[in-house]
């Protein structure tokens, strides 16, 4: 266990920056094996006293330090350690300090800061990668203007970029050329960006609601632009989205997107020249699936959103994250609504919440969306802090209405223009727009834990009244007890026998522990609806009945609450198999719950069907969703059930399936629109719960779907179904799957995914297999994910095979990547840290790998931060 204890950062402490920034001039000579960075910084001081300039450096070596032009001496003039330079306080109150710093981009496996990708120079700086490029105050309320100059080989190079406007261009020495860019609004470190490297671009054009032309450019390897135009087109829906929803407008003439193959996160909203993942750009029917077309489009718009919420308006400090990633999801999940399907984009939603974020709530890293103390900011880039974030705005514009929630945002955008601001800001403009005191709803963004919501109702035919008692309760989580009631709004409807609502939708305003809501003049006992569209992030459990249930699964005017009245009734179902498998007691699928299946199904052949939400209606609750309704939880057992489950439904229904699986099976061209991906969906589904059943037909329609699949949607659910299976079909597929997409990473990615999240018996031989591929690499995080993350997460009943193989598997890799890359090894934790909920043998093996990874060697903040607390816990 390390002795040295890192510094932990709290809420509490901040202070305003003792110095400001009028502007920064950053020179970067790039040669093969270094970098020279020349930081030119014109500083104010920004306080009475005399407190020191404290700048912050890590894997910097320092060549010299310079105060107006006179050269400074170490230990003399100022103090050096590896992550600090501390200047006494200078004696003038405005001074330019020049530093010259070297990196090794080439050498960095961190993935921040400066660093190559495939050839590529490219930088990572948000949380706090710009400390790696050159000492500053890297802290997000230091805004200031940045002019940048690059030079670099032309011929490795062509293409250099930075944030704002090309200003000048030209050439070196030795075959060298640069180009100085200049970025009019002021911005924080964590927002400066730089690309450099032999790129071709796609260029268009995109005129603005006051009729600017802004120049869009989206930058690739040679080779890959032909899969740039789905990006495109979505960036431009972004643009005009923004502006018919919110007012807001590009405030610049031109907007880059660079896409590199190794990056630790998703993509980065640099100001103007917005760095992604290549997995979150490229996109083509062979390569990418239905799914990956959908997550290229939501952060797409995430990054060209956070333009406004989180450039232009920034965060006061670290603490303050979900101020602009709560609010860009939120904005981002109501693009997609309106691009796709609000119904499902809802389900799919809470479904990530519920998986994700759940878990993350009810353990030993459970924070508020505001979080209060932290060691490493990169461990709070947390489902916390971005969905349950997103649904703290979302209830925000419920108590508001539409209307008043955008004179809320345009308030925001007025008020805090450049600014860096907290979350006490926002929620200001909220009350300012509205009127409404969110004193008590602030507690949101304070209090961790998922409240738990009980409803209570009762009918009284005599008097015709209804009533619904609703409780509320928060579980202590770390470091926080005796929680407060919160503000919950829970929208809610009355359903009459015959299907019509009987009262207008409302919005209970809970508030206290406990309250009772009355509705008088109600003829015949109504079935009610509550907490539609999942209006607040709460485990709702009610008195509802199956029946009810099943009525509101068919009558429910909320598509949400149909699909979830179903999932409620489901999981029931399944908790009942699984208790009376673990007693060693017989169980019959209740007929109720078949027949109810079988109308679902049903559904399929109605011409009208939403073929998207009839998916997610048959689709049963998950392992992971299972195990969160259960303690000493059994994975595997939870598997076995399930499996047995599906069987039954697969056999009680098997016409029909098939049926479904015929009628909409891809034929044709491809077509991308929501019906055809939706009809991919339901034909693909079916193709799985056959799978999953052992279906006579399974393994030979999976192989004439992967034999005749013209794109990766059917293609890969065809190599999923079979990689389930040890038949000659499945490594059939695989062999001519490597073949055919050997040369393109992002499909390799799938090939190492499909398999490692496979449950199949011989999964940990596969695995070795994958490990020591040529094609395996710990230095691209894809890769990495692709094997690791697919196991831990995607996995479950074989991660959590009782021989503790699967934990030691993942243990040697987090041990492995610490060394490597600390922000990948720490978040591959993920699956461990909930080690109390298992059974008490897996306890105990998970625990042993959490110490032996505690007892690692130079075991970085990332890892250890997340580790000790998940023991601790
Ligand atoms: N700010 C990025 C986003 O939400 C995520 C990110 C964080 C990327 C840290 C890189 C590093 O869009
Ligand atoms: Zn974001």
């Amino acid at each position: 266990m390390r002795t040295d204890m890192p510094q932990t950062f709290y809420l509490k402490d901040y202070q305003n920056p003792p110095f400001t920034v009028d502007q920064i001039h950053l020179d970067f000579d790039i040669f093969d094996g270094k970098t020279i960075v020349t930081a030119t910084t014109a500083y104010k001081k920004n306080h009475d006293g005399d407190l020191p300039l404290i700048l912050n450096g890590e894997h910097l070596d320092l060549i010299s330090v310079k105060i107006d032009g006179a050269l400074l001496t170490k230990d003399q003039d100022y103090q050096l350690d590896d992550k600090i330079l501390t200047l006494p306080c200078p004696a003038q109150d405005s001074f330019r300090l020049e530093i010259v710093t070297e990196i090794n981009p080439e050498k960095n496996t961190r993935l921040d800061g400066l660093y190559q990708s495939g050839g590529t120079y490219c930088t990572q700086c948000e949380a706090q990668g710009f400390r790696c490029i050159t000492y500053f105050q890297d802290r997000p309320d230091v805004m200031t203007y940045f002019t940048v100059r690059i030079t670099a080989d032309e011929k490795t190079c062509p293409v250099l970029l930075s944030n704002g406007n090309l200003t000048h261009t030209g050439k070196a020495a030795d075959g060298r050329h640069y180009t100085v860019w200049e970025d009019p609004i002021a911005k924080p470190c964590y927002l400066f960006a730089l690309v450099a490297g032999d790129l071709v671009h796609i260029a268009d054009t995109f005129k603005t609601m006051s009729g600017k032309n802004v120049d869009l450019r989206i930058c690739v390897r040679e080779g890959d632009q032909d899969q740039c135009h789905f990006a495109m087109k979505a960036l431009k829906d972004s643009m005009k989205w923004d502006e018919e929803k919110y007012g807001r407008e590009y405030d610049l003439d031109l907007f880059n997107i660079v896409a590199v193959s190794d990056f630790n996160m998703g993509a980065m909203e640099n100001k103007s020249l917005n760095i992604f993942n290549t997995a979150l750009v490229l996109a083509q029917p062979e390569t990418a699936t239905d799914r990956d077309f959908e997550r290229v489009e939501a952060v797409i718009a995430h990054e060209y959103f956070h333009n406004w919420t989180g450039n232009r308006i920034t965060c006061r400090d670290w603490f303050q994250l979900s101020l602009k990633e709560g609010l860009t999801v939120f904005r981002d999940q109501c693009f997609s609504g309106d691009m796709n399907s609000h119904a499902v984009q809802r389900i799919d939603d809470v479904d990530l919440l519920r998986r994700m974020q759940f878990p993350e709530d009810s353990g030993p890293l459970a924070h508020p969306v505001r979080p209060d103390n932290y060691i490493e900011i990169n461990n709070f880039y947390t489902v916390t802090v971005y969905e349950k974030g997103s649904e703290v705005i979302r209830m925000q514009h419920t108590l508001l209405g539409d209307e008043t929630f955008r004179k809320a945002t345009d308030l925001y955008f007025e008020r805090h223009d450049e600014q860096a601001v907290t979350c006490e800001d926002f929620v200001k403009c909220m009350e300012d727009a509205s009127g409404e005191d969110l004193s008590q709803f602030f507690l949101w963004y304070t209090q961790a834990g998922t409240p738990a919501l009980n409803a209570v109702t009762n009918y009284d035919a005599g008097t015709k009244t209804f009533s619904i008692t609703l409780r509320q309760s928060l579980a202590d989580t770390p470091g926080q007890t005796n929680k407060k009631p919160m503000h919950i709004p829970v929208r809610f409807g009355l359903i009459g026998p015959d299907g019509q609502d009987l009262i207008d939708e409302t919005i209970l305003h809970l508030k206290q522990a406990e309250q009772t809501f009355t509705f008088d003049n109600i003829d015949e006992k109504p079935v009610p609806s509550i907490l539609r569209g999942f209006s607040a992030p709460v485990k709702l459990s009610t008195d509802l009945s199956n029946d009810d249930l099943r009525f509101l699964m068919v009558n429910d005017t909320d598509g949400f609450n149909r699909w979830e009245s179903g999932q409620i009734y489901a999981l029931r179902v399944l908790n009942e198999a699984i208790d009376a498998s673990e007693k060693d007691q017989d169980f019959d699928l209740p007929q109720d719950f078949i027949d109810s299946y079988g109308s679902l199904l049903a559904q399929a052949f109605d011409t009208d069907c939403d073929k998207a939400l009839l998916t997610r209606a048959l689709s049963l609750p998950d392992i992971t969703v299972i195990g969160q309704h259960r303690s000493n939880v059994n994975p595997q057992a939870i598997d076995n059930v399930r499996r047995e489950i599906i069987t039954e439904l697969v056999e009680k229904h098997g016409d029909a399936l098939r049926k479904i699986y015929q009628d909409n099976r891809s034929a044709g061209a491809f077509i991308n629109s929501f019906e055809a991906r939706s009809k991919r969906a339901l034909q693909n589904f079916v193709l799985g719960l056959l799978g999953t059943a052992k279906h006579e037909n399974a393994v030979s329609w999976a192989k004439t779907q992967y034999d005749a699949a013209n794109n990766m949607t059917d293609r890969l659910a065809a190599l999923s179904a079979l990689c389930q299976t040890d038949s000659s079909e499945r490594s059939e597929a695989l062999a001519h799957y490597y073949d055919t997409f050997k040369t393109h990473q992002l499909a390799m990615d799938k090939w190492f995914n499909v398999q490692a999240s496979a449950g199949r018996d011989q999964i940990m031989d596969d695995l070795a297999l994958l490990i020591t591929h040529d094609d395996f690499t710990y230095t691209t995080p894809n890769r990495v994910r692709s094997v690791f993350s697919a196991f831990g997460m995607l996995n479950p009943a074989k991660f959590h095979d009782e021989s503790g193989a699967g934990y030691d598997f993942l243990t040697d890799a987090i041990i492995k990547l610490n060394g490597i890359n600390p922000q990948i090894a720490s978040r591959l934790v993920t699956p461990l840290r909930d080690w109390k909920r298992y059974s008490p043998d897996r306890q105990e093996k998970m625990r042993a790998c959490l110490e032996r990874i505690a007892e690692t060697p130079n075991l970085s903040d990332n890892v250890f931060e997340i580790v000790s607390k998940s023991l601790k816990a």
